[in-house]
């Protein structure tokens, strides 16, 4: 049973050997002389020949062989004839003569074929997650993670950062989302949260004089689920002392090409940046995806000189350049109308052009000559599909934002191999919450304010920069951070602003504001999501595909059927009581 060399390694440099391999059957054919078998393991896999002439023992057995019963064969290698060579395949060129097998596991037919293409539910992949890793791709993807994760270990190990686990039984942290809590049995009546990530933690690192810390660690947030979120997921998660943004820049820009190297994709450093504000106006998101252009255009001195009520009242009137899609029909419009509505947006203006007229909803209200104004002010070719939408800015600002990723996914401007990262930096401190009618943190209330914006904090507090930033790649967020408040008393007037009183804050988040008062130095770090990496070096569109156990889009795993309910003993113990009980 002790095998010399993996299935997948086999090459013409063994031929002549005698090798033990092991591993599951993936494909069986009987040609009643001959049988073929393609043996499968974790590095790909190989075709076995069972020929009576050489051992008849062995052929005999080979006969009872199955798809994923579990083999081990001993046999020569050989130099597969030309005729039955395959050069794509990586052990093509050879082929192995068995001398003896034995089956060491049977397996019942599986539920779908082990290999790449399954036409199979995501639900039953993930009822028999344990058969889905055993498809290459899924072992590739994997592999592509465990080699992300360790070259950002080395990396950060090179730079002197170093890694420390921090309490997964803690209290809730500020992150945003709902918690996932744990009651305690030795403590009737109170609970535990999973951390929404380490961030307190290694805040307190920092005090500690550990200077630069990292930790890949797993993070626990309830909240709605997408294809690039789980309840359950992983952070390269980082912190540094006596340091200002460009400083946490220039070592993550490097960290993340050594990440994308390991999947032999290369990054260019420096990353762009741009600002919020920009990054809004012209992209209609804060994750823009930069591998297109299609740039929203300002066109509201335009809108004003023209005569159309609607233009008259928007704050602002945005447009964009879908380049070559003047041939959509009435009806792909209309579509795309539809879609602007759903992203919110009251309707969408279009013009286009037959010939040199143009077409447009707006043409009457308007006039052609107005139109052919804005058809050279935004550059638009003959071949274009121009969208105006009037509105308030951010919200002109995001429906072409949705319509441009729309566009771009429907009209392929985009390849899966072209990696476009930016900074994305000057985030608001605060926004407003109209439910709960107060400022709410938009990354964390521990993140610092811009130095000028601290007065603002007073006055317009809506107005406060914050020394946050995001990288993002592709149009996904990969990793977000900021410079922290270590001063107690700017911390003090976050939480004024906030409206998070003193005794809150003393009861939530008071051992880091003693923490502060003892020598804190000025820190700030990051955290990257691990998995929206390893997806995006693996080419998938969910995180799902690089995640070994991952929940469904309800939060449940099919696979353990968790959650579940739990005895009235266990309760008992916990001395919880169920509403319905
Ligand atoms: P943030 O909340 O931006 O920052 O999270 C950092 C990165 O984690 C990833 N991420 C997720 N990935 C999968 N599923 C989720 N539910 C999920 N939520 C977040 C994203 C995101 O960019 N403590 C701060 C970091 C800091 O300030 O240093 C934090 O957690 O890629």
């Amino acid at each position: 049973m002790k095998r010399d060399i993996y299935c997948g390694e086999v090459r013409k440099e063994h031929v002549g050997k005698d090798l033990t391999l092991t591993g599951w059957v993936s494909r069986r054919r009987d040609l009643g002389s001959l049988i073929f078998v393609e043996l499968r393991d974790r590095s790909g896999s190989v075709q076995i020949i069972f020929n009576p002439q050489t051992n008849e023992e062995a052929h005999r057995i080979a006969k009872a062989l199955r798809p994923e019963f579990v083999a081990c064969v001993k046999g020569r290698v050989v130099e597969r004839e030309e005729a039955t060579v395959n050069r794509n395949h990586p052990t093509g060129e050879i082929e192995i003569v068995a001398s003896s097998l034995q089956i060491l596991n049977e397996s019942k037919t599986p539920p779908f074929p082990v290999e790449d293409e399954v036409q199979v539910s995501d639900d039953v992949r993930l009822k028999y997650r344990y058969l889905d890793l055993r498809r290459p791709k899924m072992q590739r993807n994997l592999f592509l993670r465990h080699k992300a994760i360790l070259a950002a270990r080395k990396f950060l190990d090179s730079q002197g950062f170093v890694e420390i686990e921090t309490s997964m039984l803690t209290r809730s942290t500020p992150e945003g989302a709902r918690d996932y809590l744990v009651p305690s049995r030795v403590n009737p009546g109170k609970f535990y949260a999973l951390p929404q990530s380490p961030q307190l933690f290694k805040q307190l690192l920092m005090v500690s004089g550990f200077d630069r810390y990292m930790q890949i660690v797993k993070c626990f947030r309830d909240e709605d689920l997408r294809a690039e979120r789980q309840p359950e997921f992983t952070q390269i998660d980082l912190e540094m002392s006596f340091v200002e943004r460009s400083d946490v820049i220039a070592v993550m820009e490097p960290l993340v090409r050594e990440i994308f190297s390991s999947a032999g994709i290369s990054v260019p450093i420096p990353f762009p940046q741009l600002t919020y504000d920009d990054a809004m106006d012209r992209y209609g998101s804060d994750k823009p995806d930069l591998r297109y252009s299609c740039e929203i255009h300002d066109v509201t001195e335009w809108a004003q000189t023209t005569e159309f009520r609607i233009f008259q009242q928007a704050e602002k009137v945005k447009g964009l350049v879908a380049t070559g899609c003047g041939r959509y029909s009435r009806k792909e419009i209309d579509q795309l109308e539809a879609k602007a509505k759903e992203f919110g947006a009251a309707g969408l203006i279009w013009a286009k052009k037959t010939g040199d007229a143009i077409q447009s909803s707006i043409l009457k209200a308007v006039g052609e000559e107005k139109m052919n104004e804005l058809w050279s002010q935004m550059q638009a070719g003959d071949q274009d599909l121009v969208l105006l939408v009037a509105g308030p800015r951010m919200s002109a600002n995001t429906v072409l934002g949705q319509l441009r990723t729309h566009l771009a996914r429907q009209e392929k401007w985009y390849t899966k191999d072209d990696f476009r990262f930016a900074w994305i930096i000057d985030f608001p401190l605060f926004e407003f919450d109209k439910e709960e009618n107060r400022y709410v943190a938009c990354h964390h209330p521990f993140t610092s304010p811009m130095p000028d914006s601290i007065p603002l904090l007073d006055t317009e507090p809506g107005k406060a920069k914050a020394q946050a930033y995001d990288v993002v790649c592709n149009g996904y967020e990969i990793g977000g951070g900021s410079i922290r408040i270590h001063s107690a008393d700017v911390q003090s007037k976050v939480f004024d602003t906030l409206k998070i009183s003193r005794e809150e804050a003393k009861e939530k988040f008071g051992f880091l504001l003693d923490a502060l008062q003892y020598g804190a130095p000025p820190h700030g770090g990051i955290a990257f999501g691990m998995d929206r990496i390893a997806m995006l070096l693996a080419g998938e569109e969910s995180i799902r595909e690089v995640i070994a156990f991952p929940k469904t889009s309800s939060a449940q795993c099919l696979m353990t059927d968790s959650p579940s309910t739990v005895s009235k003993r266990q309760l008992e113990d916990l001395h919880i009581r169920l509403i319905d009980d």
